[in-house]
């Protein structure tokens, strides 16, 4: 075993020690001296690290902070993300390299070089810029896991528009506001996409989607399921007709950009009401995404990166899409379901294509060790050497099964934790970095984390408190789309100079930070970001719910679920039937992962004097803990 198990050295509790020549072959050998340095001349840091990418002009300043909390980065540098992620590879060895291995779940194989990958965004770009869209626009994206999602978000960035992509699990409703909120002219989607061998109709839902939003001037839909769907004349294209014409030929500029420019507005969930548009730019966004990938999973040239989440989330957008391609690496994509139609798929896959670096979510982890080990036991997974996990605390008997199972004690595991708002990792280990299963061990260069309490004063060691970010980062959010107040107000209000995160922490003896969850009513259900005021108004968008809370509550595979109470209108009586109705126009409405796990009739719902839910007391209840303080209960 080249990882030993120490209670001996003078860390606290379990710690995994990171085997010498992981350590000997490591980008960054050495976190404390750099760290120091990093938050000593932060803007020395950062600029360090943008000079690694090409700029078409550089920057002036690389902090502009005289409008905190509106921080721009590399003020007055010009670039452009896609410049970076494709187009300086082309002239040199990296043209023929892979930058895609992509399986369909039915099991076809595609891949890209880099001049391949090139070829098919610059078809796409002059696909969009002959429909109109250009600088500034921001077109919606509604794909499955394919590689027309990447080419589509490229072909965006390339000619100056921003992407909004929404996750493919998503549906009617959740489409709709976001295309309502981005006034995209532009859509692109699929005529459907392959999940446990089932097609999900995504032509469909984005037609239900268009009729409810009619901003949508022209919808390109890529081939992907075959099935008849239903195009509207004038609207509708189908992408193969279109990359044909002689309009869509390979040649296409890529458009200087400023480095505060909006690459993408990515909704997300938040405390109150609606997803909310999260803004990130070309430059700062660009470096940051480099920096962290670099150091973090220590990419090289032969490796084979793995990241399993949907280019729909932050996390595909960071590590799937932007941050290999700045690196010049092998991504691969897999389309479908973990276990679908063994589970051993995933296995195979990493057995087959030799890949060196997974990085997956607990709850994928959880799902697939349910199965038991002689699955993975089945295959020779001999080519990872790292691994990695995001999106929800992992519990540390997870971790342990990942790190025997699948890492056979050799890979580390990167426990990054970060937010759509993040743009990258913020804490995370490095391969370096003795672990503790169950903590995204220190913040990473740059970032000044820490653990405060209601004053904004640290807590004591092991004490838990809101976790906030002290000092800015490049791939930090800019602002909210077109709702600035919001930004301040959910980031910056509470600490002022601080950036909350909307988590809870503690940090132990040795400065390692354990991530406690979410402190508001943002929800994550198997890593998925969700809101309870989402859920909330697709309930009262049924005819028989007059109100309705929803709250998350542990759940051993998903970290939490949704458990919900409706109050229905006058003179109906609930039933398992409507409950059941309930749930899936909850599904129809923002998607099947919304749906509530249960759906609880109700007469009344506690509520504060000012007639807010207080869905904490709901939680307290319902787990059978005690109610706290109920002096705001109205009655
Ligand atoms: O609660 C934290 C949790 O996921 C939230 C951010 O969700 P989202 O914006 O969808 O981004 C997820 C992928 C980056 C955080 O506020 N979270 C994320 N990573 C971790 C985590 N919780 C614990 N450990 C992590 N490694």
């Amino acid at each position: 075993m080249s990882q030993e198990i120490s209670n001996l050295g003078e860390m606290e509790g379990e710690v995994y020690w990171p085997a010498p020549e992981v350590t000997a072959a490591a980008h960054v050998k050495e976190y404390e001296a750099l760290y120091k340095q990093s938050l000593e001349d932060p803007e020395g840091f950062w600029a360090e690290r943008a000079e690694e990418l090409e700029w078409y002009e550089k920057w002036d300043e690389v902090l502009d902070d005289s409008d905190a909390p509106f921080f721009k980065w590399f003020v007055g540098g010009k670039t452009n993300i896609v410049h970076n992620a494709l187009d300086r590879h082309l002239t040199t060895y990296r043209r023929n390299k892979l930058a895609l291995i992509w399986i369909g779940e039915p099991g076809e194989h595609r891949t890209f070089s880099y001049f391949a990958l090139n070829r098919n965004v610059s078809r796409f770009a002059n696909v969009l810029k002959s429909m109109g869209v250009k600088k500034g626009d921001i077109v919606t994206i509604y794909l499955p896991r394919i590689p027309e999602q990447m080419f589509a978000m490229l072909a965006c960035a390339k000619i100056g528009a921003a992407h909004s992509v929404v996750y493919g699990g998503f549906s009617v409703e959740s489409l709709a506001e976001r295309v309502e909120d981005a006034q995209s002219h532009v859509l692109i989607t699929a005529d459907g996409g392959w999940l446990r061998g089932k097609i999900v109709p995504l032509k469909d839902i984005a037609d239900e989607a268009m009729a409810r939003q009619p901003t949508i001037e022209s919808c390109i839909v890529v081939r992907r399921t075959c099935q008849d769907v239903y195009m509207e004349p004038g609207r509708d294209y189908w992408y193969d007709d279109l990359v044909g014409l002689p309009i869509a030929n390979t040649k296409c500029a890529t458009e200087p950009m400023d480095a505060e420019d909006t690459l993408f507005v990515l909704y997300t969930s938040g405390t109150t009401g609606r997803p909310k548009g999260v803004v990130h730019t070309h430059g700062g966004y660009m470096v940051f995404t480099h920096t962290t990938l670099k150091y973090v999973f220590d990419i090289r040239d032969e490796d084979r990166w793995w990241c399993a989440a949907d280019p729909g989330w932050i996390t595909g957008h960071s590590y799937i899409v932007y941050g290999p391609l700045l690196l010049g690496a092998t991504s691969f994509m897999y389309e479908g379901a973990p276990n679908y139609p063994y589970p051993n798929r995933w296995w195979q896959m990493i057995e087959k294509y030799g890949i060196s670096i997974l990085y997956t979510a607990p709850t994928a982890i959880r799902g697939l060790m349910r199965f038991g080990e002689a699955w993975p036991n089945r295959h020779d997974l001999s080519s990872l050497r790292l691994l990695g996990t995001v999106g929800e605390p992992i519990n540390p008997e997870a971790w342990r099964w990942y790190h025997t199972v699948i890492g056979k004690e050799r890979c580390p595991i990167m426990d990054t934790w970060w937010q759509t708002e993040t743009g990258g990792f913020m804490i995370t280990p490095l391969p370096i970095t003795p672990l503790k299963p169950g903590s995204a061990t220190r913040p990473f260069f740059g970032i000044e984390a820490d653990v405060v309490d209601d004053d904004g004063q640290p807590v004591k060691e092991d004490e838990e408190g809101y976790l906030v970010i002290k000092t800015p980062w490049p791939g930090m959010l800019r602002t909210v789309y077109k709702d600035p107040d919001r930004y301040r107000e959910q980031y910056w209000d509470k600490f002022e100079t601080m950036y909350q995160t909307g988590d809870s922490a503690r940090k132990d003896k040795d400065g390692y930070l354990w991530i406690i969850g979410r402190m508001d009513d943002v929800i994550k259900v198997s890593g998925y970001r969700l809101g309870t005021a989402e859920v909330e108004s697709a309930l009262v968008s049924h005819p028989d719910v007059s109100e309705a809370a929803a709250i998350g509550l542990p759940h051993e595979l998903k970290g939490n679920a949704i458990h919900a109470y409706a109050i229905l209108r006058d003179g109906l009586e609930g039933s398992d039937a409507l409950a059941e109705e309930l749930r899936n126009h909850v599904g129809h409405e923002i998607g099947p992962i919304a749906k509530p796990e249960t759906i609880t009739f109700v007469d009344t719902l506690p509520k504060t004097r000012s007639g807010k839910i207080m869905r904490r007391l709901l939680k307290a209840r319902a787990l059978g803990l005690p109610e706290g303080d109920i002096s705001t209960l109205e009655d």
